[in-house]
C-alpha cells in the first residue's frame, strides 16, 4: 500500500503520469492558480480590494521541504496558543502534521468555536469551510486560508442568482401559502459546500445547512417545517439521503438552473418531495459500480463504503455510506483484520490505511484523484501565512460581509443543533 508521502511525491514528480485524474495536480501548487480560482465560492460577496493569490514569495518556493517543516513548527512555537491550525481530513499529510484539530467539515466548524482565545484561526481546508469559520468566529478572530486558490468546485455550481431565479419560479408555482398542517411550500436546505451567501439566503428563508455526517437529521428538521425541500448544490448527497429516508426517487426531480423550471414540467414539481440542484464533486463522481465488482472480485469478503456524494448506483452497490467520519469510525471500530475498498478522496484513504495497518485499506478508484484544490494548500503556504502572523501581519484573511454572515449564522446555528447520528 502506498503512503499519502509517496503518492504526493508521485504526483509531484510527475511519476504518477496517466495515473492522476488531473496533470494539473503534476505543477507545483503555486503555479496552478493566481486570483481567485475554481471554488472561488465568496464571488458573489467579495468585496473590492479583497486580497487575491498572488505568487508564493520565492524564499518559500525555493526553500526544502524539511526546512518548510522547521519553519512551521517555529513560528507555531513563538504563536502558542495564539493560533490554532486546522486540517480537512483530505488535506495532504504534509500539512495535516502540523493540523491542532484534524476533522470532517462538521467537526471543523464545531472546532472552530472551541478556541476563543486564538486571535487566528489557519484554516487547511477550502474556501467555504474558512468562511463558515469566520462566520462562527469570535468578534476580532482571524481566520486565514493559507492559498486563495484552495475554493470548492462543487460549491461554485449553485450560485446566489440562479438560487434566487430558482426560488421566484418555485414561489409563483406553488405560493407561499403553509398548508393545513402549518408547512410552507419549501424549505431551502444548503450543503456546507456552497458559498456563505447561500447559507444566508437559507437562512434568511427558513432553511438550514447540512454535512454530509448529519445530512438526514437536517432532512428530518426540514420535512417537519416545509412540503418539500430544494436541495443544493450536490444532487448525489440530496439523492442518496432522501432514498435512505424512504423518499421515492421519482418524487426528486433534478433541477437544471440554466433551464424554466430546471428543466421539468409543473406536475412533476408539484409532486417533488426535494427537488435536487444539478451540482456533483469531481471527486467522488469517479467512483463506479464497475470499480466495487472488482473490488469485489479481487478481495472476496471486501467491506466496501463510500461517500454519499457518490452517485446512486454506487452508494447502493456499496456496503455502506457515510461522511468522512463515518468511514474513519468504521474502519476504527473493525476488530478482526477486515479488506476495506473506500470511495472517498485519496489522501484520506492512504492515511487510514497508514494508521490501521492491521487492516487491508484501499481506493476504489486507481488513479490517484485528490482533492486537487484543497491540494493547493501546501507546507509553503502555511509556513507564509505563519511567519507573517508571527511579524504581526495577517494574509489571507477570509471575511464574509455582516449582512451575509448574520443569516447564514442562522443557519448554521441550526445545522449544528441538528447533530449526526450515531
Ligand atoms: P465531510 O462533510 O465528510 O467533511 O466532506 C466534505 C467534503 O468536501 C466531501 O467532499
Ligand atoms: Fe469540494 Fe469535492 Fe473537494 Fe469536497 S472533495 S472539497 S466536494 S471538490
Amino acid at each position: 500500500m502506498t503512503s499519502v508521502a509517496l503518492t504526493i511525491d508521485r504526483i509531484r514528480t510527475g511519476t504518477a503520469a496517466g495515473s492522476t485524474c488531473t496533470p494539473d495536480l503534476a505543477r507545483q501548487p503555486w503555479d496552478a492558480m493566481l486570483g481567485y480560482g475554481p471554488g472561488a465560492s465568496m464571488g458573489d460577496v467579495l468585496p473590492t480590494g479583497s486580497p487575491r493569490q498572488g505568487g508564493l514569495p520565492e524564499q518559500y518556493r525555493l526553500a526544502s521541504t524539511d526546512e518548510l517543516h522547521d519553519r512551521i513548527r517555529a513560528a507555531k512555537a513563538t504563536l502558542g496558543d495564539r493560533v490554532v491550525v486546522l486540517g480537512h481530513f483530505y488535506q495532504r499529510d504534509e500539512v495535516v502534521q502540523h493540523a491542532d484539530f484534524v476533522g470532517d467539515s462538521f467537526q471543523l466548524a464545531n472546532a472552530a468555536q472551541t478556541v476563543p482565545d486564538a486571535e487566528a484561526i489557519v484554516f487547511c481546508g477550502v474556501h467555504f469551510m474558512a468562511e463558515t469559520a469566520d462566520i462562527l468566529a469570535k468578534p476580532g478572530q482571524r481566520v486565514i486560508l493559507p492559498n486563495l486558490a484552495a475554493g470548492c468546485s462543487m460549491a461554485d455550481m449553485a450560485d446566489l442568482d440562479s438560487v434566487e431565479q430558482c426560488w421566484a419560479e418555485l414561489e409563483q408555482l406553488y405560493g407561499t401559502e403553509p398548508d393545513a398542517d402549518g408547512r410552507v411550500p419549501v424549505i431551502p436546505v444548503t450543503y456546507m459546500n456552497s458559498s456563505a451567501a447561500l447559507k444566508g439566503f437559507c437562512g434568511e428563508h427558513g432553511g438550514i445547512v447540512c454535512t454530509s455526517s448529519n445530512a438526514e437529521t437536517v432532512l428530518e428538521w426540514a420535512f417537519e417545517r416545509g412540503q418539500r425541500v430544494l436541495f443544493f448544490p450536490d444532487q448525489h448527497l440530496g439523492r442518496n439521503t432522501a432514498k435512505r429516508m424512504g423518499v421515492p426517487t421519482s418524487r426528486m426531480p433534478l433541477w437544471n438552473p440554466r433551464k424554466p423550471l430546471g428543466g421539468n414540467d409543473a406536475g412533476a414539481l408539484l409532486d417533488a418531495r426535494v427537488l435536487l440542484w444539478h451540482g456533483f464533486c469531481s471527486v467522488h463522481k469517479r467512483f463506479t459500480v464497475g470499480q466495487i465488482e472488482q473490488a469485489r472480485a479481487e478481495h472476496p469478503g471486501v467491506r466496501v463504503i463510500v461517500h454519499p456524494e457518490c452517485p446512486e448506483a454506487v452508494v447502493d452497490a456499496a456496503d455502506e455510506a457515510g461522511s468522512t467520519d463515518h468511514i474513519r469510525k468504521a474502519v476504527a471500530a473493525a476488530t478482526e483484520p477486515t479488506t476495506f475498498a473506500i470511495g472517498t478522496e485519496i489522501n484520506m484513504v492512504n492515511r487510514l490505511a497508514a494508521e490501521f495497518p492491521q487492516h487491508t485499506i484501499f481506493c476504489l478508484d486507481p488513479v490517484i484523484c485528490p482533492c486537487s484544490t484543497m491540494y493547493r494548500i501546501h507546507p509553503g503556504y502555511l509556513a507564509w501565512v505563519l511567519e507573517a502572523l508571527v511579524r504581526g501581519e495577517t494574509l489571507n484573511r477570509i471575511t464574509v460581509a455582516d449582512d451575509v454572515a448574520a443569516n447564514a449564522r442562522v443557519a448554521l446555528e441550526r445545522m449544528l443543533a441538528a447533530k449526526p447520528r450515531g
